[in-house]
């Protein structure tokens, strides 16, 4: 493949020139990181999982309204998704105490809150991402009204989304952060779409009976494999086979390509059901 134009190059992923000056194409790492950077370590697989992970999760939310970034699948660590302004606000939307909620009000671990919470967060790694208020966002122009509210009630939804598709197959969603972009039409019409990844670098997900920990946090805390936990979380969604496609560190990459064909059919078919549906799509 010719030489591409590296773009950007953060913690878990590089973003790189697209095909086309509306496309990047997002590239997972095997890099792990947690304390904002302090702690970090390469771990085979994890890339290749999350692209898989995050693939199906925003293909599934296109489908029911959400607009996002994701366009497919390129291989088994690339996506193709279009290219955004990244708003620099982090959503967090939390079903149940864990993490740094706990730590600033001294919660208990585990505690259900009784409405999903949402927060925000500057982007900004050299404060360490700081917790801010809507009208911070406001006073500062990261978002005007309008977007914040669109953000905040996509939020909403992909948390009512995910939260029946996960307790479908065991798992409780305990929290999960999301990111959003701009992007222009032809006509200077803004959009706004949902953009970065939705893996278990980002989602808390617990065993729904055990609570055991399937994502970042056997990291964070040394819990355990970080990629079992992951793998698991693909098992679960049908996103690979039961025996996984690692083996003793390295990836079935015969296998991994085939997933990858099967996921970008079954999105096309998904896409053409749409349009014989008559269905508008955001470009
Ligand atoms: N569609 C997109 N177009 C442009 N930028 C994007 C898109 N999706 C995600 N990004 C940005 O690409 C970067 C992804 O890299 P990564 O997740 O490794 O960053 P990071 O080290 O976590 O840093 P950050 O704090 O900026 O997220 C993020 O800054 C994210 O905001
Ligand atoms: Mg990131």
């Amino acid at each position: 493949m010719a030489r591409r134009r590296k773009i950007y190059e953060g913690k878990a992923k590089i973003l790189y020139e697209g095909p086309d000056p509306n496309t990047v194409i997002q590239y997972f790492k095997d890099d792990a990181t947690a304390f904002n950077g302090e702690k970090h370590a390469v771990i085979a697989g994890k890339g290749v999982l999350n692209n898989r992970i995050s693939s199906h999760l925003m293909t599934k939310l296109e489908e029911i309204g959400i607009p996002t970034h994701f366009i497919r699948s390129i291989n088994m660590r690339e996506q193709l998704v279009r290219s955004v302004e990244i708003i620099p606000i982090e959503l967090v939307v939390r079903n149940i105490a864990a993490g740094s909620l706990c730590k600033r009000l001294g919660l208990e671990e585990g505690e259900i809150l009784h409405k999903p919470l949402v927060e925000f967060y500057y982007k900004k790694d050299e404060l360490g991402d700081p917790l801010i208020s809507e009208d911070h966002i406001i006073t500062f122009g990261w978002a005007d009204h309008y977007e914040l509210e669109e953000m905040v009630a996509m939020a909403w939804r992909v948390n009512d989304y995910l939260n029946g598709m996960f307790a479908g197959i065991g798992l409780r969603l305990v929290d999960f952060k999301l990111e959003f972009g701009r992007i222009w039409g032809e006509h200077g019409e803004l959009y706004l779409v949902l953009a970065d990844e939705i893996s278990p670098d980002n989602c808390r997900l617990w065993d729904a009976k055990t609570n055991e920990k399937f994502d970042k946090d056997r990291f964070r805390q040394d819990l355990g494999d970080l990629v079992e936990g992951y793998e698991y979380v693909a098992k679960r969604l049908g996103l690979i086979p039961e025996d996984g496609i690692l083996k003793g560190g390295s990836i079935n990459e015969q296998l991994a390509e085939n997933l990858d064909q099967i996921e970008n059919e079954l999105a096309e078919r998904r896409r053409l059901r749409d349009l014989k549906a008559g269905k508008p799509r955001k470009l």
